[in-house]
């Protein structure tokens, strides 16, 4: 394996059910090859197959790497989540960022059969 990536539901309650939060990880021996380029894209892609509207990452405000292949994939900054991790002696900060998919807020999700 030189990687992963999955999405989960971003919050349970009913409302959110079109926006996905997600992770990605290279093995460390695999970095700088395009794996994660690669990932990310698929993952993208079966959200959006999937019927999400909205990703959202979280990531850690010193992670540059990972900062610079959100940004490459669309992904804008949303928030900045201030000492919600303490690590290697510190608080470190989160960085929220997010993008939309498909049609994204421009037009209502498709109507179910439950008619929500
Ligand atoms: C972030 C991560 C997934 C990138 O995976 P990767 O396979 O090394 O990335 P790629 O080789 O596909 O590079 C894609 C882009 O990411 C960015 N990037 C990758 N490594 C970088 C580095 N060391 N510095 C700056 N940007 C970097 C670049 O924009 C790069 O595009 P480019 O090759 O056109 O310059 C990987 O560093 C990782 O798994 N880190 C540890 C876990 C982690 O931090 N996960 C994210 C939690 S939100």
């Amino acid at each position: 394996m030189v990687g992963y990536a999955y999405a989960v539901l971003f919050r349970k309650r009913p409302a959110y059910r079109y926006t996905a939060k997600h992770s990605i990880y290279v093995h460390h021996e695999q970095l700088g090859r395009g794996v994660g380029r690669r990932l990310l894209q698929e993952l993208i892609d079966a959200c959006a197959a999937a019927g999400f509207r909205q990703m959202i990452g979280y990531i850690d405000a010193d992670n540059a790497p990972s900062l610079a292949l959100h940004e490459k994939f669309g992904f804008a900054r949303a928030g900045l989540l201030c000492g919600v991790a303490y690590r290697h002696g510190r608080w470190s900060d989160t960085v929220m960022v997010q993008r939309s998919l498909g049609a994204g807020t421009t037009a209502p999700p498709p109507v179910t059969a439950s008619g929500r």
